[in-house]
This record gives C-alpha cells, sequence and structure tokens, in this order.
C-alpha cells in the first residue's frame, strides 16, 4: 500500500482550492488532517464541511504535530516568511501560496533554509498545469518548434472595492505589491517556462482602476536569454476577463485557451508552419496521457517528488525567477531604465521594493 501524507492547511480562503481541487482529487496520496485559521467562524465552517480532525487558531500548534508531514500555507502573502521558515525548522514539508514572500533577500534566506531542513518547500504556480501548457511544453523541449521569436502574456482581468475590502489587499505591507505580485505573477512564470529565462526588461507600472496604494495595470517589453522578445501586459479593469499566452517559434505558434483562471487546459491553438512539422507533433502526442490542472495536477505531482525524492513539480528556484520579474519591474518603473537579470544581493531592490514612504510609514 503506498504512503499516505498528513495535511495542514493554513488559511480557509484559497485553502478551500487546495483541498477540493488537490488533496480531496488524491485521496490515496493525502489526508487532511488538521486546519489552522485566525478567523473561527471560517475555521469551525472549513473543518466541518470537510470532516477535519483538527482545528487550531495557533500556527505553532501545527508545528508540534509529530504525525503531520504537509504544512500548506494558504495565508495573506505577508505571512508567509514567517511561516514557512518555522515550518521549514520544524522539518515539515511546505507548500505555499504566491506570491512566495516578499523580496529577494527573504527569498534567498528562504532557499537557504530549505538546504538544512528535512522537509521540502514547493510554490505554487497552479497554472504551469492542464493539457494545453504541457503539450506545448512537450512541443518545444523535443525541438519541434525550433527558435523563438516573439511573445507576448496578457492578464485582463477584473477587480473592484468588494474584492479590495478584504483589508490585507492592496497595501504594500500585507499584499507586497499589486497585480504584478498577485495576478500576472503566474503568467509571467508561464511564459518563461515556455520560453525560457529574461535577460532584461523595461517596465511600467500604474494604479488606474482601483483607489489602493499598489499597482493595477502594468506592461513590459522584454528581452529573453534566447534573444526572443517579449511583451507583458495586465490590468484589473478588463470588462472582459480573458488570460492569454500567444507565442511566435519559427516551426509553430501557440496560442493558450483564454480562459482567465485555467489557460493551461485545452485547448490551445497549436498552428504548425508546414504539414511536415504537423505530423511530427501528431506522432510526438500520439499516446498523450492527460494532465490534471491546476491544483489537482501539481499537488498530484508533488507527491512523486517526495516519494522519489527527485525534483520538485515547482521549486523556490522558479519562485525566485517570479520575484525578480517583479522586482525588475519595479526598479525600471521607477528609474526608466532597462533591467538585466539576474539580480542578487547588490541590487537596489535586493531587500525591499516598497517605496520609500510606505517603508517610512511602518517604521
Ligand atoms: N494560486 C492562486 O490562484 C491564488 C488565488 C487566490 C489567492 N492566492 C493567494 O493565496 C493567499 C491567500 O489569499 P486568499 O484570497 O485565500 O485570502 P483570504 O483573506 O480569503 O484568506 C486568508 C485566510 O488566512 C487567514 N489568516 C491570516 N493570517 C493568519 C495566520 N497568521 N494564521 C492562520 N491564518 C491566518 C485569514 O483569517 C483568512 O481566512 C495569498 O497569498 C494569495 O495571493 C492564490
Amino acid at each position: 500500500m503506498s504512503r499516505i501524507y498528513n495535511v495542514a492547511i493554513v488559511g480557509c480562503g484559497i485553502g478551500r482550492s487546495h483541498v477540493t481541487e488537490g488533496y480531496l482529487n488524491s485521496t490515496d496520496r493525502f489526508k487532511v488532517i488538521a486546519v489552522c485559521d485566525l478567523n473561527t467562524e471560517r475555521l469551525d465552517e472549513f473543518a466541518t464541511e470537510f470532516g477535519i480532525e483538527r482545528k487550531t487558531t495557533d500556527f505553532n500548534d501545527l508545528l508540534a504535530m509529530a504525525d503531520l508531514d504537509i504544512i500548506d500555507i494558504c495565508t495573506p502573502p505577508g505571512v508567509h516568511y514567517s511561516q514557512i521558515m518555522a515550518a521549514l525548522k520544524a522539518d515539515k514539508h511546505v507548500v505555499c501560496e504566491k506570491p512566495l514572500v516578499g523580496s529577494l533577500k527573504e527569498i534567498d534566506e528562504v532557499m537557504a533554509a530549505e538546504k538544512t531542513s528535512k522537509g521540502r518547500l514547493m510554490p505554487i504556480f497552479q497554472y504551469r498545469y492542464g493539457d494545453g501548457v504541457q503539450k506545448a511544453k512537450k512541443i518545444i523541449e523535443a525541438g519541434l518548434a525550433g527558435k523563438p521569436f516573439a511573445g507576448t502574456a496578457e492578464t485582463f482581468w477584473n477587480r473592484g472595492p468588494d474584492y479590495y475590502a478584504v483589508p490585507w489587499r492592496g497595501k504594500w505591507h500585507t499584499e507586497l505589491g499589486g497585480v504584478l505580485m498577485a495576478h500576472a505573477i503566474h503568467i509571467h512564470d508561464m511564459i518563461c517556462y515556455l520560453m525560457g529565462p529574461p535577460k532584461s526588461l523595461f517596465g511600467r507600472v500604474a494604479t488606474r482602476v482601483n483607489a489602493i496604494e499598489v499597482e493595477d495595470c502594468v506592461s513590459a517589453s522584454v528581452l529573453l536569454e534566447s534573444g526572443a522578445l517579449a511583451s507583458f501586459t495586465a490590468t484589473l479593469g478588463a470588462a472582459e476577463e480573458i488570460s492569454r499566452i500567444h507565442m511566435a517559434f519559427e516551426n509553430v505558434t501557440f496560442e493558450s485557451s483564454h480562459a482567465p483562471y485555467s489557460l493551461g487546459n485545452d485547448p490551445w491553438r497549436i498552428v504548425p508552419r508546414n504539414p511536415e512539422t504537423g505530423k511530427k507533433i501528431d506522432a510526438l502526442l500520439a499516446d498523450w496521457q492527460p494532465v490534471p490542472p491546476r491544483f489537482a495536477g501539481q499537488i498530484r505531482a508533488l507527491y512523486d517528488a517526495l516519494e522519489t525524492g527527485g525534483p520538485l513539480p515547482v521549486s523556490t528556484t522558479d519562485a525566485r525567477a517570479g520575484l525578480e520579474l517583479v522586482a525588475a519591474f519595479y526598479h525600471s518603473a521607477r528609474t526608466a531604465t532597462d533591467v538585466n537579470f539576474p539580480l542578487g544581493p547588490d541590487h537596489p531592490t535586493y531587500e525591499s521594493w516598497i517605496p520609500e514612504h510606505y517603508r517610512a510609514q511602518a517604521g
């Protein structure tokens, strides 16, 4: 019989989707045995709905549970760093929502802690899962797409006052950034996952949709290491919500599904330049095994990594790359300069990208 990992959920918002899409789709691999939230009403409802035996408002209670294998952190972004560090110190495996932490310094500290812990840390980037994105990845990795030329990543979503009525949202110290950190971080990760890492970025940010501290519209011109060009645009003021990745390679053009919250799923338009390439793609995908979408796919893949000791489906290196993009965007927008990657400890945004006057307000 295969091993079952015991899981605790911390935070009963998106934590619900981790359970319904993720753990409940893999009950042969995981069991949610504990839940933690500061809000007792949410905590009680969550525990009752999913029949979870243990519930607590104190995160430290989880650290003391000897039979607990995985702590799945779904708290607001400003809480992630301290909870990740404590969980790794207690030698627990950790799953944590995006954005993983709030600066490059913090991610480097988390990566150092990961090395000394018996626990492993998997950041969430669930949009990488699903048949559409995984077929594109397979075609590119097989060398059938050829040289990458250009790509676009669009996050056209809609958020209004109701969304920002939740006190931690829209503020530098608790959300740690705006549309870049909370929303477009997914698609920016995906396009780099498919087209390769960035070499430099020129970005602009603006707050135009909501009365919030952080940005809600962004755009950037990105030079990728391959020499291909990409443009990233995101807004939280779209009357029609879509997500879209559109990429031209030498032999194939790819266009993702437009489904805003499941763009990794089929259908993706995969357009070969000629019938010969089309035949090679058909042969490559002939015995395609469906890849479960979103949290179902990522959490199932976590099990295999834990069991085999193989690479995690999403790593802290991936999370760092996502945060580097965010840091580069802010620095470029504030200085009107091109920012080169990688960004190390000598970069002005390394310790924080929160604007000076907000940092000063927090003391
Ligand atoms: N991957 C995605 O698509 C996705 C979607 C939504 C949210 N998120 C991320 O998930 C995280 C949570 O977002 P949300 O929308 O679920 O927020 P939310 O406010 O709905 O839920 C967060 C919960 O955490 C609880 N909480 C806060 N501090 C806590 C603490 N110290 N200990 C225990 N519980 C605590 C709150 O009481 C609240 O119930 C954020 O990082 C967000 O960016 C990711």
